[in-house]
């Protein structure tokens, strides 16, 4: 026979208390402390070497993505999608796809190229200071 014991309702209480609660708060979708909340700051991102001129990278742990111009300037958008607020997570060449519902948009412009998105991407300043990129929100 089985030498487990029954639950207790301390050990059921215990477990309770170590399972995470889903649901409670803010989602994905409205921004918060799971990623998708915009910048509040100036944020490093990386090496500018990173972005070849005509190409853009996107920055999942910041909620940016960034492009070059073919005249090696940059531009920067803040990557939460402006349908329900998902954070964007696929970058394919300079089209930005949300997971969510599909918006797409353009990373060099942060126009949206599908809906149901209708509203551009919220651009940021962006800078290069001693080789690093570094966006914060504009002015
Ligand atoms: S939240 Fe991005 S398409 Fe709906």
């Amino acid at each position: 026979m089985s030498a487990r014991p029954a639950a207790t309702r301390r050990t059921v209480l215990r477990g309770a208390a170590l399972t995470p609660v889903v649901g409670l708060g803010l989602t994905a979708c409205e921004g918060g402390d799971d990623g998708s909340a915009p910048l509040a700051g100036p944020v490093e991102l990386g090496p500018e070497s990173e972005v070849a001129a005509g190409d853009a990278k996107l920055y999942r742990d910041h909620n940016v993505v960034v492009s070059r111009g073919e005249d090696g300037s940059f531009k920067a958008y803040n990557t939460v999608c402006t349908h329900a607020g998902c954070p964007i997570n696929k970058l394919d060449g300079t089209r930005l796809v949300c997971p969510c519902h599909g918006s797409e948009f353009d990373a060099t412009t942060g126009k949206v190229l599908r809906e149901p998105a209708v509203a551009p991407l919220k651009p940021l300043a962006v800078e290069v200071r001693n080789g690093t990129l570094v966006a914060k929100p504009q002015a």
